[in-house]
C-alpha cells in the first residue's frame, strides 16, 4: 500500500510549512503549528473485502483519503502560522471552512474504512436498539441502503449516529463532509461519493451499497455504540 504523499500534497505540505515558519509580526502569531493528524493505514486486508476491489479500496485510502489528511494538515500550519485579527475576513472565513472541509473528510474516510474486515454482527445492545428505532434489522438495512442509492449520480455519505440528545438511533444523509448531525455519535459510514465505487462500478451506484451492505463489518460501530452507551443525554 502507497502511503506516501504525492507531488500535490509535497507541494501543499511545503507551501504551508513556508506560512508557519514566516517570521511572526505580532503575538498572535505564536500558536504552535502542531502536526496532529497522520494518515492511518487500512485497518484490513483490501484483498479480503468481497465486491470492492484491492484497485478501489487503494485509491480511496491513498488519493482520497489521503488528500484530506495532506490538506488539514496544511490548513492547521497556515492557520497556525497566521495572525487572524489582521486577515481579510474573506481569506480567514475560507481557511475556516476548507478546514472544517478536510477535517470531517478526514474523520468520516477513517470512518468508512471501519465498515470492513472480519465479519462482525451487531452486538446484542445495538441489534435491540436497532429493533427499537427503526422496526427490525431488515427495515434499518433497507432504509440505510434506499438512502444510499438516492445519492447515486451525486455525491454525500449516509450514516447511522447515535443522537445524545434522543438516546436514539438515526439514519443521516449528507451532501458534504460538513453535513453532520449535532450531538450524533457516528457508528456506521456509507461514502456515496463517485470515487468510492467508480472504479468497480462505473455510474453503478446501486451495485456499489448493494457490496458495501454485504461487506459491511459491525465490529467499530459496536464499540462505539458501548461506548455512547455510557454517555447520558444532555440536560
Ligand atoms: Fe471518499
Amino acid at each position: 500500500m502507497a502511503t506516501g504523499v504525492n507531488r500535490r500534497g509535497v507541494l501543499a505540505l511545503t507551501g504551508a510549512a513556508a506560512v508557519a515558519a514566516a517570521p511572526a509580526s505580532g503575538a498572535a502569531q505564536a500558536r504552535p503549528a502542531a502536526a496532529r493528524f497522520t494518515q492511518r493505514p487500512l485497518p484490513f486486508d483490501p484483498k479480503s473485502v468481497p465486491g470492492l476491489s484491492e484497485k478501489l479500496l487503494l485509491s480511496h485510502h491513498d488519493n482520497n483519503y489521503g488528500s484530506a489528511v495532506r490538506k488539514i494538515t496544511a490548513i492547521e500550519a497556515e492557520l497556525a502560522g497566521a495572525d487572524p485579527a489582521s486577515l481579510p475576513g474573506y481569506r480567514l472565513g475560507g481557511l475556516k471552512r476548507e478546514q472544517l472541509l478536510a477535517l470531517n473528510s478526514t474523520v468520516l474516510h477513517e470512518a468508512y474504512f471501519q465498515s470492513f474486515g472480519p465479519a462482525a454482527p451487531p452486538s446484542p445492545a445495538l441489534a435491540a436498539a436497532i429493533e427499537r428505532d427503526f422496526g427490525s434489522m431488515a427495515r434499518w438495512t433497507a432504509e440505510f441502503s434506499a438512502v444510499g442509492k438516492s445519492l447515486g449520480g451525486a455525491s454525500g455519505w449516509v450514516f447511522l449516529v447515535w443522537s445524545e440528545r434522543d438516546q436514539r438511533l438515526l439514519t443521516q444523509w449528507a451532501a458534504d463532509h460538513t453535513m453532520v448531525s449535532a450531538g450524533g455519535r457516528l457508528l456506521v459510514a456509507l461514502d456515496m461519493y463517485e470515487h468510492a465505487y467508480q472504479i468497480d462500478y462505473g455510474a453503478n451506484a446501486a451495485g456499489y451499497v448493494d457490496a458495501y451492505m454485504r461487506a459491511l463489518t459491525w465490529t467499530h460501530a459496536n464499540a462505539a455504540f458501548a461506548q455512547a452507551q455510557a454517555i447520558a443525554a444532555p440536560t
